[in-house]
């Protein structure tokens, strides 16, 4: 085996997965192709958190058996992620295109599974150990100049409508000197904006010392290494007065807190099992905000659970109009294998959940336009990511509340450069800037 090629689907847990898995493959002598034509093995790292995942990836794996019949490549093809851990030895039995499943927690052992298929066996390895490998000088990180740090691993919520707890494990923690010592590494590298992740990264216990979430932000701000550093996702259950106070004063802290509300109605925040009411979920948005006036929240809102009337669903859209969210992410309701609503009563029409979305997204989009507009005439700092499209002479980043900016008018272009910007114009989804004095408004 000499080449792989890797396809990430899903959030970005799954994409430093896939730079950890990189790494891996690396180490064990094959370089990276582009196409999984071309490649050895072919891994692919999946999501599961929605719709018909399985349904997907047995969709690719007919793919690429197809491409091995034709020109012998894949040789091998390896199923990692959410997908893996959700269905394990049975996609092994049921797709003769896969050689080996690997579980989110079981990534340490791609070199493994690698030399059984060189033996001449397909593996299937998943479930999560007692201790977790994280070997994080193994990263192929690339020369980014956004990157991820892991802070803690699993989630223990159970939220009744979420896959990630079976397929990622209970909550685990890394070390406080750990993750710092990653930081400056990866800002030593090059890297400019760091994101903290973990599905409840507020949750955060140092397994050594007990510090919490507002203490690591703490430490990893002081180390002054990286120009930027984000996290996601909080879990509004578990912000405290003290940790928000932190936030506050932590140097270098971008100016976006994704709060994922999932809903606006105490009845449905219950049968979800989040953990608190609509009023407490808007009292901590008031606290950050007081503590932060200059926050942009954007949330999760999911429409259509099970039982959701169309009162509850009112309740929802009135909290996203009184809260004026900076972005939302919406999302209709998806039955998912082994979560406790998959039984529950009162399921709602998949016809009815998607107009109650649409609901959703026609309330947040005027709201989202007045605060954009609100933004004409300040200066803000972009990191660029590439040309807004192809061809174009205009460039896209985004700023320190993670808008999207289109920058106009910059000369020195270069992916992972901090551009110094004036705000020109706004839409919903994105703000137009140039570069520079010369657009700043006539005093
Ligand atoms: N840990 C994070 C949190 O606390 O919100 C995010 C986990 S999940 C990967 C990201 C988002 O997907 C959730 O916030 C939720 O809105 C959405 N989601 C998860 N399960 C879903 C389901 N079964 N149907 C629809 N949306 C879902
Ligand atoms: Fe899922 Fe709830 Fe955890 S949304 S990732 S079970 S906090």
């Amino acid at each position: 085996m000499e080449t792989y090629f890797i396809e990430t689907w899903g959030c970005q847990m799954n994409v430093l997965d896939s730079q950890r898995l990189e790494g891996l493959l690396q180490r064990h002598g094959l370089s990276r192709v582009e196409r999984a034509e071309d490649a050895d093995v072919a891994v692919l790292n999946t999501c599961s958190v929605r719709e018909k995942a399985v349904g997907k990836v047995l969709s690719r794996l007919g793919e690429l058996h197809l491409a091995r019949l034709a020109g012998g490549k894949p040789a091998a093809v390896g199923l990692c992620g959410c997908v893996a851990e959700q269905e394990g030895a049975r996609l092994l039995a049921r797709s003769p295109a896969l050689s080996f499943v690997l579980g989110p927690g079981r990534i340490a052992q791609l070199p493994a599974a690698l030399d059984a298929v060189a033996a001449g066996r397909r593996v299937s390895v998943t479930g999560f150990g007692p201790v977790r490998d994280y070997e994080a000088h193994l990263i192929a990180r690339g020369s980014g100049a956004r990157q991820y740090v892991t802070v803690i691993e699993g989630c223990n919520q159970h939220c009744t409508f979420c896959v990630v707890p079976y397929t990622r494990g209970r909550e685990s923690s890394r070390p406080l000197p750990e993750i710092v010592r990653e930081v400056e590494a990866v800002a030593a590298a090059g890297g400019k904006e760091i994101t903290l992740l973990g599905q409840t990264v507020n949750a955060y216990r140092c397994p050594a010392s007990g510090a919490d979430f507002g203490d690591l932000l703490q430490a990893v701000g002081a180390t002054g290494a990286a120009w930027r550093i984000q996290f996601v996702t909080s879990h509004p259950k578990f912000f405290t007065d003290n940790m928000i106070e932190k936030l506050a004063r932590t140097p270098g802290l971008g100016t976006y807190l994704h709060l994922p509300v999932q809903a606006g109605s105490d009845a449905v925040l219950k049968r979800m099992h989040r953990g608190y009411t609509r009023e407490e979920y808007l009292g901590l948005v008031a606290r950050i905000r007081s503590a932060m006036p200059e926050v942009t929240l954007s949330t999760d809102v999911i429409v259509g659970f099970p039982g959701e009337t169309e009162a509850d669903f009112l309740e929802t859209l009135a909290l996203v109009g009184s809260v004026r969210f900076g972005q939302l992410y919406g999302f209709a309701y998806s039955p998912r294998p082994r979560t406790p609503a998959l039984h529950y009563p009162g399921q709602v029409s998949r016809s009815e959940a998607g107009e109650r979305l649409q609901r959703v997204f026609e309330a947040q989009s005027p709201v989202q336009l007045e605060l954009n507009q609100g933004l004409i005439g300040r200066s803000v700092e972009v990191l660029l990511d590439g040309p807004a499209k192809r061809g174009s002479e205009a460039w896209q980043g985004r700023g320190p509340d993670n808008r999207v900016v289109n920058v106009q008018g910059w000369s020195g272009i270069a992916c992972g450069q901090v551009a110094e910007v004036v705000i020109t114009g706004a839409t919903a989804h994105s703000l137009l800037s140039e570069v520079g004095p010369a657009a700043l408004p006539a005093a």
